[in-house]
């Protein structure tokens, strides 16, 4: 079994740690500030500890695991690696540096890996001597908890590369799907009208923040509302992914960021971890009451899903991913209910292209295109699946 290096302590890299480590692999965690490497391993101890006590590992597996990650503070305890996954901080030049010192010290065959959620992976790799061996392997938050993991070959990736990484990250129990190089990879990229259309709905005083929540969860059957997630991931860290997807997309409307959502990020009303978001969380704060008027929630939901079928379908007309990859990333990445493109089968591709004319031609907004691919498909009276 390969020995894993991880570079970067923080909620992602422990988290890859633990997966690993409970694989069977000797870990070696690496990160330029002790203090987070000692956060890193008092938290492990603590989901380890409460991983006994619900008998979900017995005492000696737990301390196995524990034993098979070394907290290292050398890039050169990589020597022996077979694969090392990077996850520190999100900033292009930093990783670059990163990856050109790994390659002076790792064996010629070990694969490096990038955790980035937004940087192009082809970026990373050029810095490279050897970029063939430069792939994105993208974990979800919680990394232990979160069954989908991205798998992102660049331009410059070998074949070999991303069949070793699948099977890698497969026998670790996780499910991969495959995507291109492109921002946002699947999840982040299809997800955006999730929050950007219901952001628009709240701009236009179309529903407020609880009716949406209440529509999607209780209508839609999404685990959480959009502002309730917005809440719980932050106000200032969803902004900043939504400004970054804008931006790559070479200033696409589709993806353009709500004032909303800015201002909310500006003025420190950050969701949960401030006390206050969209829904107020100090102490002794009520939540407001949704509106429960079923046709208006089912208006919100299918305003939502449908912008977020559309954005499937381009995905997949672009080859993004493939069709089963792009329901499965959703569906175990984000737990949404059901896959998008079977979703769009069930409503009729026709009903979909309408809805896209509908708010096309009222907003003149390129925001509300249609994807060719559903157009082609109603035009041909073609279905997702079967
Ligand atoms: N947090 C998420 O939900 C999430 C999900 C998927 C992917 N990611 C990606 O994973 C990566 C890490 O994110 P995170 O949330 O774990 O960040 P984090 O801030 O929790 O942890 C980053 C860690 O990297 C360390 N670090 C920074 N520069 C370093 C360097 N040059 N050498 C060694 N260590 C260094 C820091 O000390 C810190 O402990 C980012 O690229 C992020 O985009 C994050």
């Amino acid at each position: 079994m390969i020995n894993v290096g991880i570079i970067g302590s923080g909620a992602m890299g422990s988290g890859i740690a633990q997966v690993a480590a409970t694989a069977g692999h000797t870990v070696f965690l690496y990160d330029n500030n002790p203090v987070a490497l000692e956060r890193s391993q008092a938290k492990l101890r603590k989901i380890m500890n409460r991983l006994v006590e619900k008998e979900r590992l017995t005492a000696e597996e737990a301390e196995a695991i524990q034993g098979r990650i070394q907290y290292v503070d050398s890039l050169y305890d990589f020597k022996s690696s077979g694969l090392i996954i990077e996850a520190i901080v999100e900033d292009l030049e930093v990783k670059r540096n990163v990856f050109e010192q790994l390659e002076l010290i790792v064996p010629e065959d070990c694969i490096l890996a990038t955790n980035t959620s937004s940087l192009s992976i082809a970026a990373i790799a050029a810095v490279c001597k050897d970029p063939s061996r430069v792939i994105g392997i993208h974990f979800f938050n919680p990394a232990p908890l979160m069954k989908l993991v991205e798998i992102i070959p660049a331009v410059q990736t070998s074949g070999a590369v991303l069949k070793h990484s699948q099977e890698l990250v497969q026998s670790w129990g996780k499910t991969t799907v495959v995507a291109k190089d492109t921002p946002g990879f699947i999840v982040n990229r299809v997800a955006r009208p999730f929050y950007g259309e219901a952001l628009r709905l709240l701009e236009e005083g179309f529903a407020d923040v609880a009716t949406i929540d209440w529509a999607m969860t209780e209508i839609g059957g999404f685990r959480m509302g959009p502002f309730t997630l917005m809440d719980y991931i932050g106000n200032d860290v969803n902004y900043k992914v939504t400004a970054t997807v804008f931006g790559a997309f070479f200033y696409d409307p589709r993806y353009k960021p709500a004032f909303t959502q800015k201002r909310l990020a500006e003025a420190g009303y950050l969701g949960r971890k401030s006390g206050r978001g969209y829904y107020d969380y100090r102490e002794g704060a009520q939540h407001p009451d949704p509106n429960k008027d079923k046709k208006l929630g089912e208006q919100i939901v299918w305003r939502i899903v449908v912008m977020l079928i559309n954005e499937a379908a381009d995905a997949l007309y672009l080859n993004i991913a493939s069709r089963e990859d792009i329901d499965l990333a959703m569906t175990k990445g984000v737990n949404y209910p059901k896959g998008l493109l079977k979703w769009a089968d069930e409503k009729g591709i026709h009903h979909c292209v309408e809805t896209m004319d509908r708010l096309q031609h009222e907003y003149l907004e390129d925001r509300y295109r249609c994807s060719p691919l559903l157009r082609r498909m109603a035009r041909d009276g073609e279905r997702f699946y079967g």
